[in-house]
């Protein structure tokens, strides 16, 4: 996924101010977070988590969890006391993950993928 987005879509996100965190292990990233504020304007919660994701060699080992974590301390730091994430419902892992770190699911929508629609899952987190 890291390389998959290419330099162009990495350098507007870097560009429009989107938040990023990267997880360098020796050198190479192995997992990244981008946040900022929220897209869905008829949800109450201010920031938004876009992706988290960690190389497949690099999952469940707790590198994600403290992503998420910082993700939501930057967001909080500029003044985004609710965050908001998006999950396929089909991505099980992603939605367990979500579910295990007190998010609350507060909507549903669905996203086109070629010819494919794909149902998602919106989970919301508070502050505390
Ligand atoms: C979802 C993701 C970011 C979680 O990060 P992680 O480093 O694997 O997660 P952690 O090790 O911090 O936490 C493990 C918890 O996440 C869940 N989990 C999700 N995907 C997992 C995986 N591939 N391997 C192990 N646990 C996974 C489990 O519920 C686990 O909880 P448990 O220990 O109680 O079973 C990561 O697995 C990932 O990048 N997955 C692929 C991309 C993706 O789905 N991103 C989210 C899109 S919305």
């Amino acid at each position: 996924m890291i390389t998959r987005r290419g330099a162009a879509w990495w350098s507007r996100a870097i560009r429009r101010g989107t938040g990023i965190i990267v997880i360098d292990v020796g050198g190479t990233v192995v997992g990244y977070a981008t946040f900022g504020p929220n897209r869905a304007r008829n949800l109450v919660q201010r920031g938004e988590i876009y992706e988290i994701y960690m190389r497949p060699e690099y999952q469940g080992v707790g590198l994600g969890t403290r992503l998420f974590l910082a993700a939501r301390r930057e967001l909080l730091r500029h003044g985004f006391d609710s965050a908001v994430v998006w999950a396929l419902a089909e991505n099980e892992g992603a939605c367990r993950f979500y579910k295990n770190a007190g998010g609350r699911k507060v909507a549903r929508g669905s996203e086109r993928f070629g010819d494919t629609v794909l149902a998602k899952v919106a989970f919301a987190f508070a502050r505390g």
